[in-house]
């Protein structure tokens, strides 16, 4: 059976048919992936029976894994998962649903504000690939925005005003947008603010986009207020229904997305039901901004 894409969104994407992601991939399918990544940010595989080292597998073929070492409060002896995946569950690692104030669980919250993967690290993410092991009764979708919509949108005025800037992005900003602030001295440190550009451009379309996320909380040369307001308003530009992709999850399902195109956010689910999300994630390039410091 060969592979066929149907778009699914109203501007991004696209659900991928006839491909079994537990078989090794041709270097055909491989390319086919890439192309309809390029086109459509998001891909949605269904009926996926992947267990870990599948999922890893089929991670490593699309390129170089980006490791999740340091950047959740999961303590390294209370790791459910191998640092080559992203727990994005609501698991400790006795497969035990948090406490409501666990505060693993409350800094993982963050997921339910619009954001881009590593974005809070110097070389961001490129693709992130989650995989439902379990989901909830209901609720706990999870949405995604066009980025390149969202510039294609701009009027040409504001396209000139934020075609140089560069943001500062940290997770305690994130979390700090929830009320959550109660970092250690260790967490603060290992959450230090990295660079990135507001405006990126797709190595292979030429498209550009809006390298917009919930953990960006200042502008280098702008007042912190004016700076978080302005980020609030592309938001909630960027994130207008006709950008966004809502995908209610089926076990089995693995959604790939682009993060250097696109935004998403978790949606709210019952609190003592478990959601067993997994998340591989494929590392960038290089840094968005020329240098440090
Ligand atoms: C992620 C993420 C959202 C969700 O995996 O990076 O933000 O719905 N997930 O779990
Ligand atoms: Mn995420």
């Amino acid at each position: 059976m060969s592979m066929s894409l149907r778009q699914v969104g109203p501007c991004l994407a696209a659900e991928v048919d006839g491909l079994d992601l537990t078989r090794p991939l041709s270097p055909e399918a491989v390319a086919a992936i890439h192309a309809g990544m390029d086109t459509y940010a998001v891909l949605v595989f269904h009926d996926q029976k992947l267990d870990d080292e599948q999922q890893l597998v089929f991670t490593r073929s699309l390129g170089e894994i980006e490791h999740a070492i340091g950047t959740s409060l999961r303590a390294p002896d209370e790791l459910r998962l191998p640092t080559t995946f992203a727990d994005v569950s609501n698991l400790d690692k006795d497969q035990k649903v948090f406490a409501r104030a666990d505060r693993r669980r409350l800094f993982a919250l963050g997921n339910r504000l619009w954001h881009s993967d590593s974005s809070f690290k110097a070389i961001p993410a490129k693709y992130s690939l989650l995989h439902a092991r379990s989901v909830p009764s209901r609720g706990g979708n999870t949405e995604f925005a066009d980025m390149r919509g969202a510039w294609d949108a701009l009027d040409a005025e504001t396209r000139a005003e934020v075609e140089d800037l560069v943001c500062e992005h940290s997770q305690i900003f994130s979390r700090q947008q929830l009320g959550f602030t109660d970092f250690t001295d260790e967490e603060r440190a290992r959450f230090a603010p990295v660079r990135q550009r507001l405006v990126r451009t797709h190595p292979v379309t030429g498209r550009r986009s809006l390298y917009l996320s919930s953990h960006a909380g200042t502008i280098l040369g702008w007042p912190v207020p004016e700076a978080r307001a302005f980020l609030r308003d592309l938001v909630e530009h960027a994130t207008q229904r006709q950008f966004v992709y809502a995908h209610r999850w089926r076990v089995g399902d693995l959604v790939m997305w682009d993060n250097r195109q696109t935004m998403h956010r978790a949606r709210p689910f019952p609190a003592h039901e478990p959601r067993d999300m997994r998340r591989t994630t494929l590392a960038g390039d290089g840094p968005t901004v020329a240098h440090a410091a």
